[in-house]
C-alpha cells in the first residue's frame, strides 16, 4: 500500500479481536520499524517490553490493567511498554563516531571530519550530556521510533491504540524495566473488530492553525488543488462520524461485553 493511503487508514483502534492473538513476529516487526527510526546522534534511547496476553504472568497483566483506560488494555492479546532510556546518553560519543565512521556525518576529508569530531562535536556534547538526560529531545525521537512501529503495524493488518497512564512505576516494578527509564506510553496490538474506517476520519485541528509560513502570523497556504490529491490518494477518507458509528459502537461494546460502557 502507498504510504498516502497508509497515513490515512491508520487510526487509533480501540476494538480489537479478543480471540485472535498476534503472531510474536508481527510484533518483531514493529519493533524493527521502531530501531531504524532517527534519533539525535544516533543514540536511540526508545525501548519496549511487549506483554503478551496468552504467556504473561498474571501479576504483570495486572501491572497494565491499573490505567485509566482499563477496559482497552483487559482485551488487547498484546500491549507494548513503551519507555525511554536516558542513560544511552552515555554512548553519544561512541555513536556520533560511528556515524562518522561510516561517512553519514559531517563534510572534508576522513581525516578533517574526524579532527572535527573529535575536537568539537564531541566536547559540545559531553558539555551538555547531562541536560541532554532530560525529558526533551529524547522523547521526540522515541516517537519517531513509535510512528514507525504503528505504520508498520497497520501494514500488517494490525490495530493500535497509543494509551497514557499515571501508573508507569507499578509497571516498571512488575515488568524489571530499571527505575531510571522513563514510560512513554501504552500502546494496544490486536487485530481490529471495528471497521477500519472506525467511525470515520478524526477531527483535527485547522491547518493553518498548526502550520506557518515565515512568520508565526502568517498561516501556511494550503491549496485545494493539493487536499484534492491527498484525497484521490485516500490519505483523506469520509470524516468522522460516519452514520451507524453509534449502532457500530453499541455492537462491539455488546460483543466485548464492555461494562459499564464508559467515555474511555
Ligand atoms: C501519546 C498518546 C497518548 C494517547 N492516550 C490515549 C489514551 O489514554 N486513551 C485513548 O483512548 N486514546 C489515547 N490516544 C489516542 C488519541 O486520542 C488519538 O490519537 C485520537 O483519538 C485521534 O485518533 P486517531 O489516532 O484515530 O487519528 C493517545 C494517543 C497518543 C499519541
Amino acid at each position: 500500500m502507498e504510504l498516502r493511503e497508509a497515513l490515512g487508514r491508520r487510526r487509533s483502534i480501540r476494538f480489537v479481536k479478543t480471540y485472535k492473538n498476534v503472531e510474536p513476529e508481527k510484533i518483531q516487526m514493529m519493533f524493527e520499524a521502531a530501531r531504524i527510526a532517527s534519533h539525535w546522534g544516533n543514540v536511540q534511547s526508545l525501548g519496549a517490553v511487549a506483554v503478551h496476553r496468552e504467556t504473561a504472568s498474571q501479576e504483570v497483566l495486572d501491572s497494565l490493567e491499573a490505567t485509566i483506560v482499563g477496559w482497552q488494555v483487559k482485551i488487547a492479546p498484546v500491549v507494548i511498554v513503551w519507555y525511554v532510556d536516558p542513560e544511552m546518553v552515555e554512548e553519544q560519543s561512541d555513536r556520533l563516531r560511528q556515524l562518522m565512521d561510516v561517512g553519514a556525518l559531517g563534510f572534508g576529508t576522513k581525516e578533517e571530519r574526524l579532527q572535527a569530531l573529535e575536537e568539537t562535536l564531541i566536547p559540545v556534547f559531553s558539555s551538555i550530556k547531562e541536560s541532554l538526560k532530560q525529558p526533551g529531545l529524547n522523547e521526540i525521537d522515541c516517537g519517531q521510533g513509535i510512528a514507525q512501529a504503528t505504520l508498520m503495524a497497520y501494514e500488517l493488518g494490525l490495530g493500535t491504540c497509543c494509551l497514557g497512564s499515571p501508573f508507569g512505576d507499578r509497571m516498571f516494578k512488575a515488568l524489571g524495566i530499571p527505575e531510571h527509564c522513563r514510560f512513554l506510553l501504552l500502546q494496544t496490538v490486536g487485530y481490529p473488530l471495528e471497521h477500519w474506517e472506525a467511525g470515520g476520519q478524526r477531527p483535527r485541528q485547522e491547518f493553518g492553525r498548526l502550520f506557518k509560513m515565515n512568520s508565526y502570523d502568517q498561516p501556511y497556504p494550503r491549496s485545494e488543488e493539493v487536499v484534492d490529491e491527498l484525497k484521490r490518494d485516500k490519505m483523506f477518507t469520509r470524516p468522522a462520524p460516519l452514520p451507524d458509528r453509534e449502532e457500530e459502537l453499541a455492537l462491539l461494546q455488546k460483543a466485548l461485553d464492555i461494562d459499564p460502557p464508559g467515555l474511555l
